[in-house]
């Protein structure tokens, strides 16, 4: 029972980015971001407003945003973890924010400088600000099948934290295999538990694929009745607290799935190859999408 349209989340320009050691310009960012709005990429989280301290290639959100040239049917969202954040975000007319929260108490902390509890704390001014304004929060839990520091998570906190999150009122969680550690046994256990909480229409998958299970993964969630996926072109990047963590899964793998799989995307896969081709250029390197290659090698 597979969905016939899936809503392909591009999280390369920063998730991607955040991780890459070669400083990208805001202008190399922006072509990224253009290319992929022209190759049908209806949601791109296009920059985080973060310590630039703590993410020092994310520094440049605020040029990003300002010089996009904006197509009108695309959302182009940040991240931003706290008030501060989140004005910086309205002062560039983001689309839409993402708050990010952790299941992991050790994650949080690494991540975000607070426990999940303080966490939730801070972001209730945002949900109340973010309302007022008229802009949509997206919601992420991390180390949803796993922690770098902890180990094993339990589908119960993750449903908890989930929940805390959606009733706050985001209007979708994503759920973060932060450190690409699970499989479909896993991924299956965890959406039925997070769905008992949070209505499965509600929820998103984030897999990054350090292990090389993220396409196996996405698979089990689509028949886990799921239908937003989050991905990175040419598979850039991982997470700067978490050791070892390696890129999202690439956005040309789950098109190609997907295409294969007869779901709809709306999404150009050529012009998406080209858009992963071109930023991998920037950082002289091929992309880390096995199609991306595959086709290339043809
Ligand atoms: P803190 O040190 O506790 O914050 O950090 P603070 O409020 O004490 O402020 C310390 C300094 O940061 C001050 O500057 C603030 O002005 C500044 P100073 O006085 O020292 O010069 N500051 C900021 N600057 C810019 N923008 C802001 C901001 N806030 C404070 N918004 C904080 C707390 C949350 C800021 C810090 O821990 C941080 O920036 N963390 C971000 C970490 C991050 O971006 N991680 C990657 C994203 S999450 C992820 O990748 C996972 C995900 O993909 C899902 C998955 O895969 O699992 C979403
Ligand atoms: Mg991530």
């Amino acid at each position: 029972n597979l969905p016939n349209r899936v809503k392909i989340v591009e999280v390369g320009p920063r998730d991607g980015l955040q991780n890459e050691s070669i400083p990208v310009s805001a202008r190399d960012k922006v072509t990224l971001i253009e290319k992929l709005a022209q190759a049908g990429v209806s949601y791109i989280e296009s920059g985080s407003f973060v310590s630039p301290k703590w993410v020092p290639q994310m520094a440049t959100s605020s040029e990003v945003f300002q010089t996009v040239n904006r197509n009108a049917s695309v959302t182009y969202a940040a991240l931003t973890p706290n008030m501060k954040g989140f004005e910086a975000a309205m002062a560039v007319n983001a689309d839409e924010v993402a708050i990010f929260g952790a299941a992991s108490e050790s994650f949080s902390q690494k991540n975000i400088n607070c426990s999940i509890d303080e966490s939730l704390e801070r972001f209730q001014p945002i949900m109340a600000a973010a309302n007022k304004a008229g802009i949509k929060v997206r919601g992420y839990v991390s180390c949803v099948l796993g922690c770098p520091y902890e180990g094993d998570i339990s589908a119960e906190q993750v449903a908890d934290v989930a929940e805390k999150l959606f009733k706050m009122g985001c209007y979708e969680i994503s759920l973060g295999d932060t450190i690409g550690v699970g499989n479909p046994a896993s991924v299956t256990e965890m959406i039925r538990a997070v769905s008992a909480r949070v209505p499965r229409e509600k929820l998103a998958v984030h897999f990054h694929d350090t292990y090389g299970q993220a396409l196996t993964n996405i698979y089990a969630a689509l028949q886990a009745g799921i239908s937003v996926v989050d991905s990175a072109i040419a598979g850039l990047g991982g997470c700067p607290y978490a050791k070892g963590a390696s890129g999202n899964v690439a956005t040309e793998d789950v098109v190609y799935l997907l295409n294969g799989l007869n779901i709809e995307t709306g999404i150009d896969f050529d012009l998406l190859l080209e858009a992963g081709w071109l930023i991998s250029e920037k950082l002289k390197k091929p992309p880390v999408s096995k199609v991306s290659n595959a086709y290339f090698a043809k």
